[in-house]
């Protein structure tokens, strides 16, 4: 089948009590191993493109990458979607340049400006058959050029999300309800820590989530920021060269119980720079005489896969939902 919007997907994924995973694509190898996962296990899945993709690998190249995908795949529905479009322009340009869906963020921007921008993009997307993610809150950690401090951040207010859906005519909503971007969610002191010395963060605020979908029956809602930076990639890190100590995600536990409710869409990207790094440490550790990037890239293209099987059956719960 060909790229299709995330109408459909989300619809049966609110009905059918999962979510579908946003996986964040920059290169031919994330690409391959994302799609891989998903047409083994029969699961819809979502490839976004932000705008440091774009800057690092050019619009027509991830778009071409996407349609051999979509080619060497088709049984399963896949979608294209910009991910933290931060102007009218950039949206249009997605648009214009084959998205299928596109995210206008204007969370950091104040309550009417969100919905003045917000509105402008998606009257020009559905003119052109594409849907619309907006945002409402402010999630710490770094989207894009735009970083946004710790301590900065403010969760979704719930008596906005009816004007500001109505007012724009948003088809899906991120949240914002305690995930964070990038490998390190939680300052160490926000978090406990368990009997190997791991951080355990603070819990979401499933209250915010269960009064946003009370006020919006059946809107498909998004979680940014849902890595849940796996120990295991954190320690082959460390292990092998690297250092990146309390890096620290949000538990699989909350992400699936995320994905029962109004949850439709899972954001998920340093999950795979993780996987990808662990792993290309270990093998130039390994195999000090190698210098083909071929040797290398293989495992790292393995290690998205089974990264991406693992959310897709254990935390999404989209396997077999075609
Ligand atoms: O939310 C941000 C995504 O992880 C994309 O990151 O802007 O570095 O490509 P990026
Ligand atoms: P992570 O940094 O948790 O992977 O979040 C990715 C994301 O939200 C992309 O928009
Ligand atoms: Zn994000």
């Amino acid at each position: 089948m060909p790229l299709v919007t995330t109408t459909e997907m989300f619809k049966k994924a609110y009905n059918g009590g999962y979510a579908v995973g946003a996986f964040n694509v920059n290169n031919m190898e994330i690409v391959q191993g994302i799609t891989e996962a998903a047409g083994e296990l029969k699961s819809p899945v979502i490839l976004q493109v932000s705008k440091g993709a774009r800057a690092y690998a050019n619009h027509t190249y991830l778009v071409k990458l996407v349609e051999a995908a979509v080619q060497e795949n088709p049984e399963i529905p896949i979608a294209l979607h910009l991910d933290h479009g931060d102007s009218f322009e950039l949206c249009k340009s997605c648009i214009d340049g084959g998205f299928t869906s596109v995210m206008i963020d204007m969370s950091s921007k104040p309550f009417d400006e969100n919905v003045e921008v917000t509105r402008k993009v998606v009257e020009y997307a559905h003119a052109h058959g594409v849907v619309v993610e907006a945002e409402l809150g402010t999630l710490e950690g770094v989207e894009d050029e735009v970083v946004v401090e710790a301590g900065k951040a403010s969760y979704t207010r719930p008596e906005e999300v009816e004007e500001f859906v109505t007012r724009t005519g948003c088809d899906s909503l991120a949240i914002a309800i305690g995930t964070s971007h990038g490998a390190y969610k939680f300052r160490p002191e926000q978090c406990t820590r368990n009997e190997e010395g791991i951080l355990v963060p603070p819990p979401l605020r499933f209250d915010v989530l269960e009064e946003v979908s009370k006020r919006l029956p059946g809107f498909p809602i998004v979680l940014h920021g849902s890595s849940s930076v796996p120990q295991e990639f954190v320690k082959m890190v460390n292990t092998y060269g690297g250092n990146m100590p309390d890096a620290v995600g949000i538990p699989e536990s909350q992400l699936r119980q995320a994905a029962t409710m109004a949850v439709c869409k899972i954001n998920i990207d340093s999950d795979i720079r993780l996987a990808m790094t662990g792993n290309i440490r270990k093998y130039f550790a390994e195999h000090p005489e190698h210098f083909d990037p071929r040797q290398y890239l293989k495992p790292a293209r393995q290690a998205v896969k089974d990264m991406v099987a693992h959310k897709i059956v254990n935390v999404l719960g989209s396997d077999g939902k075609i």
